[in-house]
């Protein structure tokens, strides 16, 4: 006789996913799949994934409250390969009784190396540098070319001073900078190192020779670089921002950059991603990157793994340290 078949669960992908880590699903699930690789609006979303169990997505896609109502029934968890959530709605999620898992710790460390790389960049004008080479414009070594900011002695402010905070400061001391920082809770003396605690952002703000937004977006965050704080900052500061783009206020820093207000800025998240506000990509002083903090093969592949070990154990009625609601 036949034995029955086991049941396999349906998964949706979202996304292309790093082939390690979709082969690993195939192996367990059934896949249903976004072909294209196209960003899908949140309505796509419930149409393409319905009948499915889970839904396996990225920053780029929003689970709103109707996606929940309409895959209702079926859908049992959502993860993302992502350590923030701010596109889904865990109210809804937990309304309906569906579980949410997200990929924290396995990212830190490639988080906080881009973090480095656009301080480096933005300090030592790694922009212009690679820009002048390649026009075939350079004419050779000069005293004053293309003078940046040194880091030695200078004041590191970090917002947000979680796993990534933490990482970046590691990488920063080796720098020489000093490390000033502001988070929702102070850290315990042993996980300071000597760093300097702020009250409130502000006063953070005003000792930032480099001020970087470490702090995962949220809704209290949004718009939080405006006129009025970057006003605060020392002049010649820089700012690195790989938290969420909409924690900045476009016009705020473009004009302060425009003004050489501030010296320069290194970014790799942007309100409305993909749509990059083009005033950017006009200013020399500005090294832009395209929301690449996490890619790296082996921390997406880690990423995607924490994801699918969290599944099973969801599967195996446990609860995984990765599940947010
Ligand atoms: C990327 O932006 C992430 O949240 O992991």
């Amino acid at each position: 006789m036949k034995e029955a078949q086991e049941y396999r669960r349906r998964i949706y992908l979202a996304r292309h996913f790093p082939p390690a880590v979709e082969a690993r699903i195939a192996k367990r699930y059934e896949v249903v799949r976004n072909e294209s690789d196209e960003i899908m609006t949140a309505a796509q979303l419930a149409a393409e994934a319905k009948g499915c169990d889970y839904l396996l997505v990225s920053p780029t896609e929003t689970v709103s409250r109707p996606v929940f109502e309409q895959l209702a029934g079926t859908l049992k968890a959502v993860a993302t390969l992502a350590v923030g959530y701010d596109r889904i709605d865990l109210e809804a999620a937990r309304q309906h009784g569906v579980a949410v898992f997200n990929a924290p710790g396995v990212l830190t460390d490639a988080c906080a190396d881009l973090g480095m790389m656009l301080l480096l960049n933005a300090s030592r004008r790694g922009y212009e540098a690679d820009a002048l080479l390649r026009s075939g414009n350079w004419t050779g070594w000069a005293p004053t070319q293309l003078l940046g900011v040194g880091l030695g002695g200078k004041r590191l402010g970090i917002l947000g001073m979680g796993r990534i905070g933490q990482a970046v400061a590691a990488r920063a001391r080796g720098f020489g900078l000093e490390i000033h920082y502001h988070n929702r809770t102070r850290l315990p003396d042993a996980e300071e190192l000597g760093a300097r605690y702020y009250e409130t952002p502000e006063a953070l703000l005003a000792v930032s020779d480099i001020f970087m937004i470490c702090a995962p977006g949220t809704p209290a965050l949004a718009a939080f670089l405006d006129y009025r704080r970057i006003s605060l900052l020392p002049r010649n500061a820089i700012v690195i921002n790989i938290s969420r783009g909409d924690t900045v206020v476009d016009d705020a820093l473009i004009a302060a950059l425009e003004e050489k207000r501030i010296f320069a800025a290194g970014l790799d998240v942007y309100a409305n991603e993909p749509a990059v506000d083009p005033r950017y990509c006009r200013l020399n002083n500005v090294f832009l990157t395209p929301h690449i903090a996490s890619a790296t093969e082996e921390t997406r592949d880690a990423m995607g793994f924490i994801l699918l070990d969290a599944l099973e154990d969801f599967e195996r009625g446990t609860v995984p340290a990765n599940q947010l609601c």
